[in-house]
């Protein structure tokens, strides 16, 4: 992929590059050294990333790892869940006791953005600013997804949609249970339905899990093309993982690229 400042400065990574420069560190964790930045116009063909994207893009669907089957969801309360109209739901979830990550909470977390927007992103859930502001992705890792939406020519409101599979802080901010996950399943599928999203980015291995029943490594879910309910899903790196890793936000800029070729595919 080419390295242009553009690029750089929109995922944030040029900070990393420049300081390496300037103390003279080997870019030991990076895949271009920072020597091989591209400062000017580059004379590669245009958009080299969509077509590498393109070129490790598989269709199929990976198959369910059989070691983590479906946890089973009650029937009756997902059947209720899924007839909620928006303002419905949104209050279901915030009065929501379903699972014990109630008891900790601030709030319930819901989601933000286009309630019909073509973009849905599913990350894992709240943290504690995202807990105490009731805004999902607004801390660290929020500003870093912002960064990376822009970086795509998408923008939080306007055209995406940003949720979480648990709309409830774990504690500590450990990742959820797959019953915590069960419970809150009929919440993101209401909100899939009610958005009725082109494409879904699945930002880590708890998303990914939660919609495939997967749980293998992002390194080989990522590249190729999954369904949930007929709609395409990309798999990507958490931002809140590429906050302390490099390589992988080059990979993640990578993933963006194949979700924009296969969005524009589908317009
Ligand atoms: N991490 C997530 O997965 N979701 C948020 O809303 C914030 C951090």
């Amino acid at each position: 992929m080419r390295l242009d400042k553009d690029y750089l400065m929109e995922m944030e990574l040029l900070p990393h590059f420049e300081m390496r420069r300037l103390v003279g560190g080997a870019a030991t964790s990076s895949p271009t050294p920072a020597a091989q930045v591209v400062t000017e116009p580059a004379k590669v063909p245009a958009k080299p990333a969509i077509q590498k994207a393109a070129v490790m893009a598989k269709t199929e669907t990976p198959r369910a790892n059989p070691a983590t089957p479906p946890i089973p969801i009650n029937p009756a309360r997902a059947a209720r869940i899924g007839g909620l109209s928006w303002v419905e739901l949104t209050g279901d979830i915030k009065d929501c006791q379903a699972c014990g990550l109630c008891q900790q909470r601030q709030q319930a977390v819901v989601g933000v953005g286009a309630a019909n927007g073509p973009w849905l992103f599913i990350g894992e859930g709240p943290g504690a600013e995202e807990d105490q502001s009731g805004e999902p992705f607004v801390g660290p890792a929020g500003k870093l997804l912002d960064a990376m939406l822009a970086a795509a020519g998408l923008q939080r409101g306007r055209d995406v949609y940003i949720t979480n599979v648990v709309k409830c802080r774990p504690p500590g901010n450990r990742t959820p249970t797959p019953d915590e996950a069960a419970a809150c399943a009929p919440y993101l599928d209401r909100q899939i339905d009610l958005i009725q999203p082109k494409i879904i980015v699945a930002l880590g291995k708890t998303a990914m899990a939660r919609l495939t029943g997967t749980d293998a490594t992002m390194a080989s879910l990522r590249g190729q093309l999954h369904h949930y309910r007929g709609i395409p899903v990309v798999a990507t790196y958490h931002p809140s993982y590429l906050l302390r890793s490099l390589p992988e936000k080059l990979k993640a800029w990578e993933d963006l690229l194949f979700a924009k070729g296969e969005f524009d595919k589908l317009a």
